[in-house]
């Protein structure tokens, strides 16, 4: 099963393929910034990759609408639609 590090809190969890990063957080108790309730619109989840974007799915339509919106970097993607394939390490600006 993949395995989610939260850099940099020394907090990791493994997860089932196909969850979200942001379950992954809430399954950790790691505070992921939403004020939609995971619905893909208020770009509040908006996290940083720092190793494995390769393991995550890519980007459905809705956000790479979300990205090109928030002024997403290349290497940020929203917790909430971002789909977990393998071991990934995130970080936000707020942790
Ligand atoms: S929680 Fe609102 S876009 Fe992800």
């Amino acid at each position: 099963m993949p395995n989610v590090v939260f850099v940099p809190l020394k907090k990791s969890k493994t997860i089932k393929a196909g969850a979200t990063l942001l379950a992954a957080a809430n399954q950790s108790d790691v505070p992921i910034g939403q004020s939609c309730s995971g619905d893909g619109i208020c770009g509040w989840c908006k996290v940083r990759v720092l190793r494995g974007g390769e393991s995550l799915a890519p980007p459905i339509a809705l956000e790479r609408k979300l990205m090109a919106q928030y002024n997403f970097a290349s290497n940020e993607r929203a917790a909430c639609l971002a789909v977990i394939n393998g071991d990934v390490e995130i970080t936000t600006s707020y942790w």
